[in-house]
């Protein structure tokens, strides 16, 4: 497959570099963009194509990964709007805030657009992917199905749960990375060096989310297995939930879903 993928940042990058350990893609059959061309000279170090015209970019593309920020795409759209082949192109766009509708109309009639929702974990091959397809074909779904699934897991959602999807999966990431920060600096002050302390915190935020996804069971089922009475597990939870715990991630992720539904201005 031959891909372009407009905006080699944070995400556009991982997403590179996921296709790439996939084996959906060699290095060669991927080509990033970028407006300055001197952040594009490590991935270029890399082997990958790189490129500061996304005319060109797309021309050989069979997928084009749109990777920019809301505030960035109707310039971009502007560009590609008559270099687009539908019949030949699938638009991939995992930009927040943006629905296949506006990009549809910013491009020519029959464009096949599908949104992905990613995390940044696709670079180790565990991102959870949120999908959605409004004006593409099944084949088309089952394609980037298959290419988000070689790098972490897949869902297929609807559309309006996109910004919902962007709160939970995509800013999640960030939100469990704190999480453990925050554990890792209450192992320290309880002895711990700070990297013991992080591995010690990682390696047990993965075992927890381990033992949900392989046994289907809700959290609270597994924390009931931990807690025995009146011993140490459940006082230092209730304490955290006392402060808040629950509360906060809940807002946090509320919060979130309703900016991602703000961030693109027609
Ligand atoms: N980060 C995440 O975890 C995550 C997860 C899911 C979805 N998303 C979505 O993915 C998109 C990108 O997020 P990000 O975190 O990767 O942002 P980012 O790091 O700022 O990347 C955006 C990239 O787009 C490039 N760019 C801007 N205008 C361009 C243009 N006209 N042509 C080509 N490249 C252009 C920028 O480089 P130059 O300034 O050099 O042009 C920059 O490298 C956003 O819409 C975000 O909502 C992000």
């Amino acid at each position: 497959m031959k891909a372009a993928i407009i905006g080699a940042g944070n995400i556009g990058a991982a997403l590179a570099d996921g296709l790439l350990k996939s084996g959906n893609c060699t290095s060669n059959d991927i080509t990033l963009t970028r407006r300055s061309i001197h952040s594009l000279q490590e991935l270029s170090d890399q082997g990958f194509r790189v490129s500061t015209d996304n005319k060109e970019a797309i021309l050989h593309a069979d997928v084009v990964f749109l990777c920019v920020l809301p505030q960035q795409l109707n310039a971009v759209l502007a560009q590609l709007q008559d270099t687009i082949d539908p019949k030949k192109q699938l638009i991939v766009s995992v930009v927040t805030g943006v629905t296949t509708k506006d990009i549809g109309e910013r491009l020519v009639p029959g464009v096949r657009i599908i949104r992905a929702m990613p995390n940044t974990a696709m670079r180790v091959n565990a991102s959870m992917t949120c999908l959605a397809a409004a004006n593409a074909t099944p084949a088309d779904l089952q394609l980037v199905q298959d290419i988000f699934n070689t790098l972490g897991t897949t869902i297929i959602i609807n559309e309006e749960m996109m910004s919902a999807a962007t709160a939970l999966c995509a800013c999640g990431i960030a939100f469990f990375l704190r999480s453990i920060r925050a554990a890792a600096q209450g192992g320290v002050e309880i002895g711990f060096h700070a990297r013991d302390a992080i591995t010690i915190a990682a390696q047990t935020a993965l075992g927890a989310a381990e033992l949900l996804l392989q046994n289907g069971t809700h959290p609270e089922e597994e924390i009931d297995k931990v807690t025995s009475p009146k011993g140490c597990t459940i006082a230092g939870l209730n304490e955290m939930e006392h402060n808040g715990l629950s509360s906060a991630m809940i807002k946090g992720i509320k919060l979130s879903a309703n900016i991602a539904q703000e961030l693109y201005k027609k």
